[in-house]
């Protein structure tokens, strides 16, 4: 009893301190105001409702995303960091999507591509949803349900509501991928910068890194942590330094850069709130991990998320404002036939 009260002030608290972004309170996030489409860049709960005759939009990728996860607990870890991606550059518009032309190299050719997966879930729900509901459902509404989805087949329950109504961009470039996305062995001032951009605060900076408690990565992107942080052949001091043994004789030198490490090393395929305490235990596996413990308002917000509860509750209000980042809406964009090509080529 007195727990779930505490846990409620701590919530409370933080989502006290994201009370600077209108239309994003968690007061708000299941109001009325959702059934006027108001907030959320124009999003609506149950936008497909009257769309789709008696198909439901949000059961048919349910469907496909649960039985996709259950046969590959991978998965989950895929579809998560396809939305995000997506949300970080061009808004959430499915320019992720979009394969490459004779003209363009696209988002998906670019440096942070590497280990990006899921698309062939994507594709499978838009060829299912074309035949019952033809030129209707976009695709980066696609993305936004099945990562909901696809993290929500470990509780049986949504974890997050999914507001709809985006529409698809017709561009998409690698360089942007490169400048918007940040990298492994970003700082703390950068992410805060780079999450600012999006119109993300702190507190979802801290937040929606906790995305990382499912997932893995590979030795490339550490290396320089486990032997030669400052460029003479050390280790980054602030890595736990038994756990900086235990990714060594992960990555042992020379240095295969493909070998797949987990992230959170206790249960990378369980969505919890280990990565925080994996964290507070100097076990972060990037740079951009640990950044998160060198600000101290970031530092205090890291402990508060340790408790599951909280965390739980404010991933999905940092997942709802994140799935709102620069979408497109009414007559912008387009709602593209195939997700891998803009319409008309
Ligand atoms: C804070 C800035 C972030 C940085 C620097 C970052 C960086 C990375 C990197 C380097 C990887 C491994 C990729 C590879 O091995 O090629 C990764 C994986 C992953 N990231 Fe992030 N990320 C960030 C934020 C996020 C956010 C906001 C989410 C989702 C809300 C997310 C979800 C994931 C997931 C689920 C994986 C595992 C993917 C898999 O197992 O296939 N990340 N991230
Ligand atoms: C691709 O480039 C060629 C030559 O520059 C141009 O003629 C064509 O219109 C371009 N196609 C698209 C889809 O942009
Ligand atoms: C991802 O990027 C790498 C390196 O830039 C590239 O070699 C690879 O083909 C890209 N993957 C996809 C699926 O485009
Ligand atoms: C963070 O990284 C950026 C870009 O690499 C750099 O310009 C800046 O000096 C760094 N800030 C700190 C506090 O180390
Ligand atoms: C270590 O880092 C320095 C500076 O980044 C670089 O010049 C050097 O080649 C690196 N050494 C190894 C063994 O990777
Ligand atoms: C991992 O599991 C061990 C043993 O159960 C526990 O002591 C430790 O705190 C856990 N670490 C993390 C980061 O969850």
């Amino acid at each position: 009893m007195r727990k779930h009260i505490i846990v409620f002030l701590v919530a409370s608290i933080l989502v006290v301190g994201c009370m600077g972004d209108p239309g994003h309170g968690r007061g708000r996030g299941h109001g009325h105001d959702h059934d006027k489409g108001r907030g959320h860049g124009g999003l609506k709960m149950h936008y497909y409702l009257n769309r789709c005759g008696s198909v439901s939009v949000e059961k048919t990728v349910k469907d496909i995303v649960w039985s996709k996860v259950a046969a590959d607990n991978t998965m989950a870890a895929k579809l998560l960091r396809l939305h995000y991606h997506d949300c970080f550059v061009r808004g959430c518009d499915a320019s992720v999507l979009l394969d490459p032309t004779q003209n363009t190299t696209t988002e998906k050719t670019a440096g942070p591509n590497r280990s990006i997966s899921g698309y062939e879930v994507i594709d499978e729900i838009k060829t299912k949803l074309e035949a019952d509901c033809p030129e209707t459902v976009s695709c980066a509404d696609i993305v936004a349900l099945a990562a909901r989805d696809a993290v929500s087949f470990q509780f049986q329950r949504e974890m997050w509501p999914v507001f709809t109504g985006r529409k698809d961009g017709r561009v998409s470039l690698a360089s942007e991928a490169v400048t918007n996305l940040p990298s492994a062995n970003a700082n703390f001032t950068t992410l805060l910068t780079q999450f600012g951009d999006k119109g993300l605060n702190l507190n979802d900076l801290v937040i929606l890194s906790g995305a990382h408690t499912i997932g893995v990565s590979r030795c490339a992107l550490v290396s320089r942590r486990l032997y030669n942080f400052t460029g003479v052949g050390d280790a980054d001091p602030s890595l736990d330094p038994e756990y900086a043994q235990t990714l060594r004789k992960l990555c042992p030198q020379p240095v295969n850069g493909g070998t797949i490490l987990e992230m959170d090393p206790n249960s990378s395929l369980t969505f919890d709130s280990d990565y925080y305490r994996a964290l507070n235990e100097h076990k972060g596996l990037f740079v951009s991990d640990a950044a998160l413990l060198t600000n101290q308002q970031s530092a205090s917000v890291v402990k508060v998320l340790e408790n599951q509860l909280v965390f739980f509750a404010q991933f999905a209000r940092s997942m709802v404002k994140m799935g709102a980042v620069e979408v497109l809406t009414g007559d912008q964009g387009e709602v593209r036939k195939s997700c891998r090509v803009v319409n008309g080529q």
